[in-house]
């Protein structure tokens, strides 16, 4: 099978067969890997731009490394150093990266829908990093990475999503990905982080931590995105943690093999207490780490076969 998209603007235009390709294309590369030779020549002569308008940690590194094990030139711009703190539109910016030739470009950006307009003025491959609220497609699917070699499948599992969903790309390109491959999604929050209208998308809403996470098999934690919160959300952190924070007790409600989640950064004592992240048994938030790298590989890989000659 083909992959006939031209950019990854957001799990939503992703078939079933295409998601699953990429997953498999990913799962290959988990193995390269972890070799000690773990270079490529696949993209020799590429060039890759990560372009990023937020920071971030996990997503950047991992972007560079999957560029730089296939092979490909590799080049990070932070806003810090560009001209957009000179007050270049976006479109300008695009266009002017555009004139270099690259081959593709990486794009995080604080608004949503803003990597979608960018990709309109560029003749490369666009993979979306992160925009605002809206998709975070390569995390969405290294988690289902992460679920699938852990958990021998998807489909059939209950997988509750805690915590600030308002705010979350990471929660909304899981939710698109995971009921697409027959994952049953629970959302579980206060109401103003989990409003009603995310039933829409053929999720279960759950106001009460305990009740979302009986019987669930994967438990998805969430950050609080406080920089992107106007007003109050939440009463305090302390009472947050309360009521919501993930600990050994209340993780006794979600079925006994249950895997601990959590896209980073975490805040301990906020979301998720210490003792359970570090549980080495259950907490399989480093291996969606590892599978970050292999899945950023997979997506460059398969978006860059049409300029290799590959269909
Ligand atoms: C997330 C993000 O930036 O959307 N982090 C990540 O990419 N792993 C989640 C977050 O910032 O809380």
């Amino acid at each position: 099978m083909a992959f006939t998209q031209r950019h990854l603007l957001g799990i939503a235009p992703l078939s079933v067969e295409e998601i699953e390709l990429l997953l498999d294309t990913a799962d290959g590369y988990v193995e390269v890997n972890r070799r000690s030779d773990k270079k490529l020549a696949l993209l020799r002569g590429l060039t890759q731009i990560n372009l990023f308008f937020e920071s971030s940690t996990r997503t950047r590194t991992s972007f560079e490394l999957a560029g730089k094990r296939l092979g490909a030139d590799v080049v990070n711009m932070s806003v810090a150093t560009s001209s957009i703190k000179k007050g270049e539109t976006l479109i300008d910016t695009a266009m002017t990266l555009n004139a270099m030739h690259p081959d593709v470009l990486v794009v995080r950006h604080p608004d949503s829908g803003a990597v979608a307009l960018l990709a309109r003025h560029v003749r490369c491959a666009v993979i979306n990093g992160g925009d605002g609220s809206h998709e975070h497609p390569t995390q969405a699917l290294l988690d289902a990475l992460t679920i699938r070699r852990r958990k021998g499948r998807i489909a059939g599992l209950v997988v509750a999503i805690c915590g600030d969903v308002l705010h979350s790309r990471v929660a909304r390109s899981n939710i698109l990905l995971l009921t697409r491959l027959g994952a049953r999604v629970r959302l579980v929050g206060p109401p103003t982080l989990v409003p009603g209208g995310f039933r829409a998308l053929g999720v279960e809403i759950f106001h009460d931590l305990r009740s979302g996470l009986r019987g669930a098999d994967i438990v998805m934690m969430l950050r609080l995105q406080r920089e992107r919160m106007q007003g109050s959300f939440v009463p305090s952190l302390r009472e947050y943690f309360a009521l919501y924070g993930l600990t050994r007790r209340v993780l006794e409600e979600a079925a006994p093999e249950a895997l601990i989640m959590h896209p980073g950064p975490m805040n301990r004592g906020v979301e998720i207490d210490g003792v359970v992240a570090d549980d080495i048994h259950r907490s399989a938030i480093l291996d969606q780490v590892e599978m970050g790298v292999a899945v950023r590989m997979a997506c460059l890989d398969l978006l860059t076969r049409p300029l290799r000659g590959e269909a």
